[in-house]
Protein backbone atom coordinates (compact mmCIF):
# COMPACT_ATOMS: atom_id res chain seq x y z
CA UNK A 1 0.00 0.00 0.00
CA UNK A 2 1.40 3.20 -0.38
CA UNK A 3 2.32 5.03 2.45
CA UNK A 4 -0.21 7.07 2.76
CA UNK A 5 -2.30 3.98 3.54
CA UNK A 6 -0.59 3.38 6.87
CA UNK A 7 -1.70 7.03 8.49
CA UNK A 8 -5.41 6.39 7.74
CA UNK A 9 -5.43 6.31 11.47
CA UNK A 10 -5.79 10.28 11.20
CA UNK A 11 -8.88 12.13 12.18
CA UNK A 12 -10.80 13.15 8.64
CA UNK A 13 -12.66 16.37 7.65
CA UNK A 14 -16.26 16.49 8.45
CA UNK A 15 -17.75 16.21 5.17
CA UNK A 16 -21.36 17.93 5.38
CA UNK A 17 -22.19 19.04 1.44
CA UNK A 18 -20.89 16.75 -1.63
CA UNK A 19 -21.45 18.19 -5.13
CA UNK A 20 -21.06 15.55 -8.24
CA UNK A 21 -21.01 18.02 -11.55
CA UNK A 22 -22.50 15.41 -14.47
CA UNK A 23 -25.31 13.47 -13.77
CA UNK A 24 -24.65 10.97 -16.30
CA UNK A 25 -24.08 7.01 -16.04
CA UNK A 26 -21.38 7.61 -13.63
CA UNK A 27 -23.04 10.43 -11.55
CA UNK A 28 -26.36 9.34 -10.95
CA UNK A 29 -25.97 5.83 -9.49
CA UNK A 30 -22.82 6.58 -7.89
CA UNK A 31 -24.37 9.61 -6.12
CA UNK A 32 -27.35 7.46 -5.32
CA UNK A 33 -25.34 4.96 -3.52
CA UNK A 34 -23.30 7.56 -1.42
CA UNK A 35 -26.17 9.55 -0.46
CA UNK A 36 -28.53 6.06 0.64
CA UNK A 37 -25.17 5.01 2.69
CA UNK A 38 -24.75 8.34 4.10
CA UNK A 39 -27.55 9.88 5.43
CA UNK A 40 -25.99 12.98 7.09
CA UNK A 41 -24.31 14.21 3.86
CA UNK A 42 -26.40 16.53 1.06
CA UNK A 43 -25.41 15.19 -2.22
CA UNK A 44 -26.29 17.92 -5.31
CA UNK A 45 -25.61 16.43 -8.56
CA UNK A 46 -25.59 18.97 -11.36
CA UNK A 47 -25.38 18.84 -15.18
CA UNK A 48 -25.56 21.41 -17.79
CA UNK A 49 -28.34 19.09 -19.40
CA UNK A 50 -31.99 20.76 -18.35
CA UNK A 51 -33.59 17.55 -19.54
CA UNK A 52 -31.67 15.06 -18.12
CA UNK A 53 -31.90 16.48 -14.92
CA UNK A 54 -35.37 16.98 -15.02
CA UNK A 55 -35.68 13.14 -16.06
CA UNK A 56 -33.86 12.86 -12.86
CA UNK A 57 -36.21 14.65 -11.32
CA UNK A 58 -39.65 13.04 -12.75
CA UNK A 59 -41.90 11.72 -10.36
CA UNK A 60 -42.68 8.41 -12.80
CA UNK A 61 -39.46 6.56 -11.84
CA UNK A 62 -39.58 4.79 -15.36
CA UNK A 63 -38.40 8.31 -17.10
CA UNK A 64 -35.37 8.10 -15.29
CA UNK A 65 -32.98 9.32 -18.10
CA UNK A 66 -30.90 5.79 -17.50
CA UNK A 67 -31.64 2.39 -16.88
CA UNK A 68 -30.08 0.56 -14.09
CA UNK A 69 -31.71 -2.33 -12.04
CA UNK A 70 -32.07 -1.28 -8.47
CA UNK A 71 -31.38 2.53 -9.26
CA UNK A 72 -35.28 3.59 -9.22
CA UNK A 73 -35.69 1.88 -6.04
CA UNK A 74 -32.67 3.69 -4.41
CA UNK A 75 -33.87 7.24 -5.98
CA UNK A 76 -37.46 6.84 -4.44
CA UNK A 77 -35.48 6.43 -0.84
CA UNK A 78 -32.96 9.17 -0.83
CA UNK A 79 -34.28 11.55 -3.77
CA UNK A 80 -35.67 14.82 -2.18
CA UNK A 81 -33.91 13.87 1.33
CA UNK A 82 -30.17 14.22 0.99
CA UNK A 83 -29.94 13.20 -2.93
CA UNK A 84 -30.82 16.62 -4.90
CA UNK A 85 -30.53 16.72 -8.61
CA UNK A 86 -30.26 20.54 -10.32
CA UNK A 87 -28.93 22.49 -13.07
CA UNK A 88 -27.47 25.06 -10.43
CA UNK A 89 -23.96 24.36 -10.64
CA UNK A 90 -22.53 27.38 -8.81
CA UNK A 91 -24.93 27.45 -5.72
CA UNK A 92 -23.67 23.59 -5.21
CA UNK A 93 -20.37 24.28 -6.05
CA UNK A 94 -20.33 27.30 -3.02
CA UNK A 95 -21.89 24.89 -0.60
CA UNK A 96 -19.92 21.47 -1.58
CA UNK A 97 -16.86 20.53 0.91
CA UNK A 98 -16.01 17.97 -1.65
CA UNK A 99 -16.94 18.05 -5.41
CA UNK A 100 -16.68 14.83 -7.55
CA UNK A 101 -16.14 15.76 -11.29
CA UNK A 102 -17.90 13.21 -13.07
CA UNK A 103 -18.42 14.66 -16.85
CA UNK A 104 -18.13 13.34 -20.54
CA UNK A 105 -14.33 12.74 -21.56
CA UNK A 106 -15.14 11.52 -25.16
CA UNK A 107 -12.12 10.88 -27.73
CA UNK A 108 -11.29 13.86 -29.30
CA UNK A 109 -12.47 14.20 -32.77
CA UNK A 110 -10.22 17.23 -34.16
CA UNK A 111 -6.96 18.36 -33.26
CA UNK A 112 -3.69 17.26 -31.67
CA UNK A 113 -4.22 14.03 -30.80
CA UNK A 114 -7.52 13.48 -32.50
CA UNK A 115 -9.21 9.87 -32.64
CA UNK A 116 -6.80 9.15 -29.72
CA UNK A 117 -6.76 11.48 -26.82
CA UNK A 118 -9.46 12.56 -24.57
CA UNK A 119 -11.08 15.58 -25.25
CA UNK A 120 -10.82 17.31 -21.82
CA UNK A 121 -13.11 20.15 -22.36
CA UNK A 122 -15.63 19.47 -20.28
CA UNK A 123 -12.99 18.52 -17.76
CA UNK A 124 -11.50 22.06 -17.93
CA UNK A 125 -14.91 23.71 -18.05
CA UNK A 126 -16.10 22.56 -14.63
CA UNK A 127 -12.98 22.36 -12.83
CA UNK A 128 -13.16 26.49 -14.05
CA UNK A 129 -16.22 26.64 -12.34
CA UNK A 130 -14.88 25.27 -9.44
CA UNK A 131 -11.98 27.65 -9.11
CA UNK A 132 -14.74 30.36 -9.36
CA UNK A 133 -17.01 29.51 -7.29
CA UNK A 134 -15.59 26.85 -4.40
CA UNK A 135 -14.87 29.03 -0.78
CA UNK A 136 -13.15 27.56 2.07
CA UNK A 137 -10.92 24.07 1.22
CA UNK A 138 -12.24 21.99 -1.18
CA UNK A 139 -11.53 18.43 -2.31
CA UNK A 140 -12.13 17.79 -5.51
CA UNK A 141 -12.28 14.48 -6.81
CA UNK A 142 -11.89 13.12 -10.63
CA UNK A 143 -13.93 10.29 -10.82
CA UNK A 144 -14.28 10.16 -14.97
CA UNK A 145 -11.83 7.95 -16.97
CA UNK A 146 -9.10 10.45 -17.58
CA UNK A 147 -5.59 10.43 -19.02
CA UNK A 148 -2.81 9.75 -16.98
CA UNK A 149 -1.52 13.02 -14.94
CA UNK A 150 -4.98 14.90 -15.40
CA UNK A 151 -4.91 15.43 -12.12
CA UNK A 152 -1.87 17.71 -12.74
CA UNK A 153 -3.97 19.89 -14.91
CA UNK A 154 -6.61 20.05 -12.41
CA UNK A 155 -4.24 20.99 -9.97
CA UNK A 156 -2.64 23.98 -12.10
CA UNK A 157 -5.49 25.71 -12.82
CA UNK A 158 -7.73 25.73 -9.31
CA UNK A 159 -4.23 26.48 -7.82
CA UNK A 160 -3.49 29.38 -10.14
CA UNK A 161 -6.65 30.96 -9.82
CA UNK A 162 -6.80 30.30 -5.86
CA UNK A 163 -3.24 32.38 -4.96
CA UNK A 164 -4.67 35.37 -4.67
CA UNK A 165 -8.49 33.85 -2.76
CA UNK A 166 -8.65 32.10 0.55
CA UNK A 167 -9.81 28.66 -1.03
CA UNK A 168 -7.91 26.54 -0.96
CA UNK A 169 -8.01 22.55 -2.95
CA UNK A 170 -6.77 19.03 -2.78
CA UNK A 171 -7.30 16.79 -5.45
CA UNK A 172 -7.48 13.21 -5.64
CA UNK A 173 -8.05 10.68 -8.15
CA UNK A 174 -11.03 7.71 -7.69
CA UNK A 175 -11.63 6.06 -10.99
CA UNK A 176 -15.36 4.23 -11.22
CA UNK A 177 -15.04 0.59 -11.85
CA UNK A 178 -18.57 0.20 -12.23
CA UNK A 179 -19.51 -1.52 -14.99
CA UNK A 180 -23.64 -0.70 -16.93
CA UNK A 181 -26.12 -3.18 -15.85
CA UNK A 182 -25.23 -4.18 -12.74
CA UNK A 183 -23.60 -0.81 -11.69
CA UNK A 184 -25.88 -0.32 -8.40
CA UNK A 185 -24.56 -4.29 -7.30
CA UNK A 186 -21.03 -3.15 -7.96
CA UNK A 187 -21.05 0.11 -6.35
CA UNK A 188 -22.88 -1.83 -3.53
CA UNK A 189 -20.04 -4.57 -2.97
CA UNK A 190 -16.95 -2.98 -4.89
CA UNK A 191 -13.78 -5.45 -5.79
CA UNK A 192 -12.05 -2.22 -5.08
CA UNK A 193 -12.13 1.19 -4.36
CA UNK A 194 -9.48 3.18 -5.52
CA UNK A 195 -8.07 6.63 -3.95
CA UNK A 196 -4.88 8.00 -5.45
CA UNK A 197 -3.74 11.34 -3.91
CA UNK A 198 -0.76 13.16 -2.07
CA UNK A 199 -2.73 15.09 0.31
CA UNK A 200 -3.34 12.39 3.41
CA UNK A 201 -6.06 14.34 4.79
CA UNK A 202 -7.89 14.19 1.85
CA UNK A 203 -7.64 10.62 1.36
CA UNK A 204 -8.89 9.89 4.98
CA UNK A 205 -11.97 11.73 4.55
CA UNK A 206 -12.99 10.14 1.39
CA UNK A 207 -11.86 7.00 2.54
CA UNK A 208 -14.28 7.38 5.64
CA UNK A 209 -17.06 8.12 2.90
CA UNK A 210 -16.69 5.01 1.60
CA UNK A 211 -15.61 2.87 4.45
CA UNK A 212 -19.34 3.37 5.77
CA UNK A 213 -20.76 0.40 3.69
CA UNK A 214 -17.19 -0.86 1.86
CA UNK A 215 -15.10 -3.28 3.81
CA UNK A 216 -11.91 -1.56 4.49
CA UNK A 217 -9.57 -4.13 3.21
CA UNK A 218 -10.93 -3.15 -0.61
CA UNK A 219 -10.29 0.43 -0.61
CA UNK A 220 -6.55 0.97 -1.78
CA UNK A 221 -4.63 4.20 -1.72
CA UNK A 222 -1.94 4.93 -4.08
CA UNK A 223 -0.30 8.06 -5.26
CA UNK A 224 -2.39 10.12 -7.45
CA UNK A 225 -0.74 8.70 -11.42
CA UNK A 226 -0.84 4.95 -10.62
CA UNK A 227 -4.70 5.14 -9.75
CA UNK A 228 -5.55 7.24 -13.22
CA UNK A 229 -3.36 4.62 -15.05
CA UNK A 230 -4.79 1.46 -13.06
CA UNK A 231 -8.05 2.52 -14.44
CA UNK A 232 -6.72 2.51 -18.17
CA UNK A 233 -4.66 -0.73 -17.50
CA UNK A 234 -7.75 -2.39 -16.04
CA UNK A 235 -10.45 -1.57 -19.34
CA UNK A 236 -7.79 -2.54 -21.70
CA UNK A 237 -7.05 -5.75 -19.68
CA UNK A 238 -10.41 -6.66 -19.71
CA UNK A 239 -11.11 -5.81 -23.44
CA UNK A 240 -8.19 -7.75 -24.65
CA UNK A 241 -9.71 -10.56 -23.43
CA UNK A 242 -12.84 -9.77 -25.30
CA UNK A 243 -11.03 -9.54 -28.33
CA UNK A 244 -8.98 -12.63 -27.64
CA UNK A 245 -12.04 -14.89 -27.55
CA UNK A 246 -13.47 -13.06 -30.28
CA UNK A 247 -10.42 -14.24 -32.38
CA UNK A 248 -10.29 -17.33 -31.44
CA UNK A 249 -14.51 -17.45 -31.78
CA UNK A 250 -13.50 -17.28 -35.58
CA UNK A 251 -10.53 -19.70 -35.70
CA UNK A 252 -13.45 -22.14 -34.12
CA UNK A 253 -16.05 -21.61 -37.01
CA UNK A 254 -13.02 -22.53 -39.60
CA UNK A 255 -11.78 -25.99 -37.96
CA UNK A 256 -15.09 -27.42 -36.48
CA UNK A 257 -14.17 -26.42 -32.59
CA UNK A 258 -16.94 -24.78 -30.33
CA UNK A 259 -16.09 -21.41 -28.45
CA UNK A 260 -18.30 -22.87 -25.63
CA UNK A 261 -16.22 -25.95 -25.16
CA UNK A 262 -13.01 -23.87 -25.34
CA UNK A 263 -13.97 -20.91 -23.54
CA UNK A 264 -15.13 -23.61 -20.45
CA UNK A 265 -11.42 -25.80 -20.72
CA UNK A 266 -9.72 -22.78 -20.77
CA UNK A 267 -11.77 -20.62 -17.89
CA UNK A 268 -11.13 -23.64 -15.55
CA UNK A 269 -7.46 -22.60 -15.40
CA UNK A 270 -7.51 -20.79 -12.52
CA UNK A 271 -4.65 -17.97 -13.65
CA UNK A 272 -7.28 -17.62 -16.35
CA UNK A 273 -10.31 -17.87 -14.93
CA UNK A 274 -13.84 -18.00 -16.03
CA UNK A 275 -15.56 -14.78 -16.17
CA UNK A 276 -15.31 -12.11 -18.89
CA UNK A 277 -14.75 -14.90 -21.65
CA UNK A 278 -18.00 -14.52 -23.59
CA UNK A 279 -17.45 -14.30 -27.30
CA UNK A 280 -19.98 -12.18 -29.29
CA UNK A 281 -20.08 -9.17 -31.99
CA UNK A 282 -17.37 -7.00 -29.96
CA UNK A 283 -17.38 -4.83 -27.60
CA UNK A 284 -18.57 -1.31 -27.11
CA UNK A 285 -19.59 1.16 -24.26
CA UNK A 286 -18.28 4.18 -23.40
CA UNK A 287 -15.30 3.29 -21.90
CA UNK A 288 -12.67 0.28 -23.06
CA UNK A 289 -12.62 1.68 -26.94
CA UNK A 290 -11.69 4.97 -25.42
CA UNK A 291 -8.98 4.43 -22.47
CA UNK A 292 -7.79 1.81 -25.07
CA UNK A 293 -7.26 4.67 -27.56
CA UNK A 294 -5.96 7.15 -24.37
CA UNK A 295 -3.50 4.23 -23.67
CA UNK A 296 -2.31 4.34 -27.27
CA UNK A 297 -1.73 8.17 -26.87
CA UNK A 298 0.15 7.86 -24.11
CA UNK A 299 2.60 5.24 -25.50
CA UNK A 300 3.24 7.22 -28.79
CA UNK A 301 3.60 10.44 -26.56
CA UNK A 302 6.31 8.61 -24.76
CA UNK A 303 8.10 7.18 -27.74
CA UNK A 304 6.65 3.32 -26.51
CA UNK A 305 5.40 2.51 -30.21
CA UNK A 306 5.73 -1.09 -29.64
CA UNK A 307 3.23 -0.84 -26.72
CA UNK A 308 1.36 1.37 -28.74
CA UNK A 309 0.45 -1.18 -31.53
CA UNK A 310 0.38 -4.22 -28.72
CA UNK A 311 -2.79 -1.60 -27.78
CA UNK A 312 -4.17 -0.80 -30.70
CA UNK A 313 -4.72 -4.09 -31.96
CA UNK A 314 -7.12 -4.73 -29.51
CA UNK A 315 -9.85 -2.26 -31.02
CA UNK A 316 -8.86 -3.16 -34.75
CA UNK A 317 -9.69 -6.70 -33.69
CA UNK A 318 -12.89 -5.52 -32.24
CA UNK A 319 -13.96 -3.63 -35.02
CA UNK A 320 -12.95 -6.88 -37.60
CA UNK A 321 -15.29 -9.11 -35.68
CA UNK A 322 -18.13 -6.30 -36.49
CA UNK A 323 -17.58 -6.15 -39.53
CA UNK A 324 -16.81 -9.72 -40.42
CA UNK A 325 -20.41 -10.30 -38.79
CA UNK A 326 -21.94 -8.15 -40.80
CA UNK A 327 -19.96 -9.63 -43.90
CA UNK A 328 -20.82 -13.10 -42.91
CA UNK A 329 -24.93 -12.33 -42.72
CA UNK A 330 -24.48 -10.91 -46.64
CA UNK A 331 -22.91 -14.16 -47.69
CA UNK A 332 -25.06 -15.88 -46.19
CA UNK A 333 -28.07 -14.42 -47.73
CA UNK A 334 -27.13 -15.48 -51.33
CA UNK A 335 -24.54 -12.44 -51.25
CA UNK A 336 -27.21 -9.46 -51.54
CA UNK A 337 -29.75 -8.60 -48.45
CA UNK A 338 -31.15 -5.65 -50.49
CA UNK A 339 -34.50 -4.73 -50.11
CA UNK A 340 -34.78 -8.42 -47.50
CA UNK A 341 -35.95 -7.39 -43.73
CA UNK A 342 -33.69 -8.38 -41.37
CA UNK A 343 -34.89 -8.23 -37.82
CA UNK A 344 -32.34 -6.87 -35.26
CA UNK A 345 -32.82 -7.76 -31.86
CA UNK A 346 -31.18 -5.61 -29.23
CA UNK A 347 -29.27 -2.43 -30.07
CA UNK A 348 -28.05 -1.29 -26.78
CA UNK A 349 -24.16 -2.09 -25.87
CA UNK A 350 -25.25 -5.23 -23.65
CA UNK A 351 -28.45 -6.34 -21.50
CA UNK A 352 -29.94 -4.30 -18.58
CA UNK A 353 -28.64 -0.68 -19.96
CA UNK A 354 -30.40 1.39 -22.53
CA UNK A 355 -26.73 2.94 -23.29
CA UNK A 356 -25.92 2.53 -26.90
CA UNK A 357 -22.55 4.17 -26.91
CA UNK A 358 -19.88 2.32 -29.34
CA UNK A 359 -22.41 -0.85 -29.42
CA UNK A 360 -21.37 -3.05 -32.24
CA UNK A 361 -25.07 -2.86 -33.25
CA UNK A 362 -23.90 0.38 -34.92
CA UNK A 363 -21.70 -0.70 -37.23
CA UNK A 364 -23.75 -3.60 -37.65
CA UNK A 365 -26.45 -2.40 -38.65
CA UNK A 366 -24.67 0.59 -40.95
CA UNK A 367 -23.27 -2.20 -42.95
CA UNK A 368 -26.72 -4.02 -43.59
CA UNK A 369 -27.83 -0.60 -44.29
CA UNK A 370 -25.47 0.52 -46.99
CA UNK A 371 -26.15 -2.65 -48.27
CA UNK A 372 -30.20 -1.58 -48.85
CA UNK A 373 -31.79 -3.95 -46.13
CA UNK A 374 -34.65 -3.44 -44.44
CA UNK A 375 -33.46 -3.47 -40.73
CA UNK A 376 -36.72 -4.07 -37.93
CA UNK A 377 -35.05 -3.16 -34.46
CA UNK A 378 -36.52 -3.85 -31.44
CA UNK A 379 -34.91 -3.50 -27.91
CA UNK A 380 -36.82 -3.33 -24.88
CA UNK A 381 -35.09 -0.44 -23.22
CA UNK A 382 -33.48 1.96 -25.90
CA UNK A 383 -35.77 4.74 -27.29
CA UNK A 384 -36.55 4.99 -31.36
CA UNK A 385 -34.66 8.66 -30.43
CA UNK A 386 -31.46 7.36 -29.32
CA UNK A 387 -31.14 4.56 -32.74
CA UNK A 388 -32.24 7.14 -34.97
CA UNK A 389 -29.47 9.41 -33.55
CA UNK A 390 -26.72 6.31 -33.46
CA UNK A 391 -27.68 5.36 -37.11
CA UNK A 392 -28.30 8.79 -38.33
CA UNK A 393 -31.41 8.45 -40.41
CA UNK A 394 -35.25 8.40 -39.69
CA UNK A 395 -37.52 5.46 -38.68
CA UNK A 396 -40.63 4.18 -39.68
CA UNK A 397 -42.99 2.67 -36.94
CA UNK A 398 -43.67 -0.88 -37.94
CA UNK A 399 -47.85 -1.65 -38.43
CA UNK A 400 -49.81 -4.65 -39.42
CA UNK A 401 -49.95 -3.38 -43.19
CA UNK A 402 -45.91 -3.34 -43.59
CA UNK A 403 -44.82 -5.69 -40.94
CA UNK A 404 -44.52 -7.88 -43.77
CA UNK A 405 -42.52 -6.26 -46.06
CA UNK A 406 -41.89 -7.13 -49.40
CA UNK A 407 -39.06 -9.18 -50.47
CA UNK A 408 -38.28 -7.51 -53.66
CA UNK A 409 -38.86 -4.34 -52.46
CA UNK A 410 -35.81 -2.01 -53.77
CA UNK A 411 -37.11 0.90 -52.92
CA UNK A 412 -33.68 3.56 -52.63
CA UNK A 413 -35.03 5.24 -49.37
CA UNK A 414 -32.91 4.36 -46.34
CA UNK A 415 -34.88 4.58 -42.96
CA UNK A 416 -35.16 1.26 -40.41
CA UNK A 417 -38.06 -0.04 -39.09
CA UNK A 418 -38.81 0.57 -35.56
CA UNK A 419 -40.71 -2.42 -33.18
CA UNK A 420 -42.20 -2.20 -30.18
CA UNK A 421 -42.24 -6.07 -29.98
CA UNK A 422 -40.31 -8.69 -30.86
CA UNK A 423 -43.15 -10.53 -32.94
CA UNK A 424 -43.47 -7.55 -35.39
CA UNK A 425 -39.85 -7.51 -36.06
CA UNK A 426 -39.72 -10.89 -36.81
CA UNK A 427 -42.67 -11.23 -38.90
CA UNK A 428 -41.78 -11.68 -42.64
CA UNK A 429 -38.17 -11.25 -41.87
CA UNK A 430 -35.42 -13.68 -43.78
CA UNK A 431 -32.84 -13.04 -41.12
CA UNK A 432 -32.61 -12.86 -37.47
CA UNK A 433 -29.76 -10.81 -36.12
CA UNK A 434 -29.34 -11.31 -31.91
CA UNK A 435 -26.91 -8.53 -31.13
CA UNK A 436 -27.82 -7.82 -27.28
CA UNK A 437 -27.91 -10.86 -24.57
CA UNK A 438 -31.60 -9.43 -23.34
CA UNK A 439 -32.90 -12.33 -20.91
CA UNK A 440 -36.51 -11.28 -23.47
CA UNK A 441 -34.43 -12.99 -26.17
CA UNK A 442 -33.44 -16.34 -24.10
CA UNK A 443 -36.58 -17.90 -23.71
CA UNK A 444 -38.00 -16.98 -27.37
CA UNK A 445 -39.94 -19.80 -28.80
CA UNK A 446 -38.67 -21.48 -31.90
CA UNK A 447 -42.44 -21.24 -33.33
CA UNK A 448 -41.89 -17.42 -33.51
CA UNK A 449 -39.33 -18.56 -36.32
CA UNK A 450 -40.91 -21.34 -37.80
CA UNK A 451 -44.00 -19.94 -38.46
CA UNK A 452 -43.64 -15.84 -39.03
CA UNK A 453 -40.03 -15.55 -41.30
CA UNK A 454 -39.88 -16.10 -45.27
CA UNK A 455 -37.91 -19.21 -45.97
CA UNK A 456 -35.40 -19.93 -46.20
CA UNK A 457 -34.35 -18.07 -43.44
CA UNK A 458 -31.09 -17.42 -41.07
CA UNK A 459 -31.00 -16.80 -37.41
CA UNK A 460 -27.54 -15.47 -36.31
CA UNK A 461 -27.10 -15.96 -32.94
CA UNK A 462 -24.27 -13.66 -32.24
CA UNK A 463 -24.29 -13.38 -27.87
CA UNK A 464 -24.73 -16.85 -27.87
CA UNK A 465 -28.45 -16.72 -26.26
CA UNK A 466 -30.50 -19.47 -27.78
CA UNK A 467 -29.32 -22.41 -25.87
CA UNK A 468 -30.92 -25.94 -27.28
CA UNK A 469 -32.65 -24.03 -29.50
CA UNK A 470 -34.83 -26.51 -32.14
CA UNK A 471 -36.13 -24.73 -35.24
CA UNK A 472 -37.20 -26.23 -38.20
CA UNK A 473 -34.24 -27.37 -39.64
CA UNK A 474 -35.17 -27.59 -43.19
CA UNK A 475 -36.05 -24.29 -43.38
CA UNK A 476 -34.30 -21.87 -40.81
CA UNK A 477 -30.64 -22.09 -40.70
CA UNK A 478 -29.08 -21.40 -36.90
CA UNK A 479 -25.51 -19.63 -37.18
CA UNK A 480 -23.77 -18.58 -33.54
CA UNK A 481 -20.96 -16.92 -32.92
CA UNK A 482 -18.21 -19.32 -32.29
CA UNK A 483 -19.64 -22.63 -33.73
CA UNK A 484 -20.79 -21.75 -37.37
C1 LIG B 1 -16.50 -1.42 -18.38
C2 LIG B 1 -15.73 -2.03 -17.19
O1 LIG B 1 -16.16 -3.39 -16.98
C3 LIG B 1 -15.93 -1.20 -15.94
O2 LIG B 1 -15.14 -1.70 -14.87
C4 LIG B 1 -15.56 0.26 -16.24
O3 LIG B 1 -15.84 1.07 -15.12
C5 LIG B 1 -16.32 0.79 -17.43
O4 LIG B 1 -16.12 -0.07 -18.56
P1 LIG B 1 -19.04 -1.44 -19.15
O5 LIG B 1 -18.52 -0.84 -20.41
O6 LIG B 1 -20.20 -0.79 -18.48
O7 LIG B 1 -17.89 -1.51 -18.05
O8 LIG B 1 -19.50 -2.97 -19.43
P2 LIG B 1 -18.74 -4.37 -19.50
O9 LIG B 1 -19.54 -5.35 -18.76
O10 LIG B 1 -17.32 -4.28 -19.16
O11 LIG B 1 -18.90 -4.76 -21.05
C6 LIG B 1 -18.21 -4.08 -22.07
C7 LIG B 1 -18.46 -4.73 -23.42
O12 LIG B 1 -17.84 -6.01 -23.49
C8 LIG B 1 -19.96 -4.98 -23.71
O13 LIG B 1 -20.24 -4.65 -25.05
C9 LIG B 1 -20.14 -6.45 -23.46
O14 LIG B 1 -21.18 -7.02 -24.21
C10 LIG B 1 -18.78 -6.99 -23.92
N1 LIG B 1 -18.47 -8.28 -23.28
C11 LIG B 1 -18.28 -8.35 -21.93
C12 LIG B 1 -18.36 -9.41 -24.08
O15 LIG B 1 -18.53 -9.37 -25.30
N2 LIG B 1 -18.05 -10.60 -23.46
C13 LIG B 1 -17.84 -10.72 -22.12
O16 LIG B 1 -17.54 -11.84 -21.65
C14 LIG B 1 -17.97 -9.54 -21.32
P1 LIG C 1 -20.53 9.10 -18.07
O1 LIG C 1 -20.91 7.81 -18.76
O2 LIG C 1 -19.03 9.25 -17.91
O3 LIG C 1 -21.28 9.34 -16.81
P2 LIG C 1 -22.30 10.91 -19.50
O4 LIG C 1 -22.11 11.50 -20.87
O5 LIG C 1 -23.40 9.92 -19.28
O6 LIG C 1 -20.88 10.29 -19.11
O7 LIG C 1 -22.51 12.08 -18.43
C1 LIG C 1 -21.71 13.22 -18.34
C2 LIG C 1 -22.60 14.42 -18.03
O8 LIG C 1 -21.77 15.54 -17.69
C3 LIG C 1 -23.49 14.88 -19.18
O9 LIG C 1 -24.85 14.79 -18.79
C4 LIG C 1 -23.07 16.36 -19.42
O10 LIG C 1 -24.16 17.20 -19.72
C5 LIG C 1 -22.45 16.74 -18.09
N1 LIG C 1 -21.51 17.86 -18.13
C6 LIG C 1 -20.46 18.05 -18.97
N2 LIG C 1 -19.81 19.19 -18.68
C7 LIG C 1 -20.45 19.78 -17.63
C8 LIG C 1 -20.26 20.99 -16.85
N3 LIG C 1 -19.25 21.83 -17.10
N4 LIG C 1 -21.13 21.24 -15.86
C9 LIG C 1 -22.16 20.38 -15.59
N5 LIG C 1 -22.38 19.24 -16.27
C10 LIG C 1 -21.55 18.91 -17.28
Amino acid sequence: MHVVGNKLNIKSTVVKNICCIGAGYVGGPTMAVIAKHCPEIQVNVVDLNKNRINSWNDINLNNLPIFEPGLDLIIKEVRGKNLHFSTDVKDSVIQADLIFIAVNTPTKSKGIGAGQASDLRWIEGCVREISEYAQGHTIVVEKSTLPVRTAEVIEKILNTKSKNDDKTFSILSNPEFLSEGTAIDDLENPNRVLIGGEDELAIKTLYDIYAKWVNKEKIICTNIWSSELSKLTANAFLAQRISSINAISALCEKTGADINEVTNAVGKDERIGEKFLKSGPGFGGSCFKKDILNLVYLCNYFNLPEVADYWMNIINLNHWQQKRISKLIIEKLFGTVTGKKIAILGFSFKANTNDTRESPAIQICKDLLDEGAKLAIHDPRVSQKNIEFELGIKSKNIDESDSRIKGDSLTQEIYFYWCENIKDSVNGADAVVILTEWNEYKNLKPNLFNTNMRKPAWIFDCRDVLNNFQVDKNTINYWRVGKG
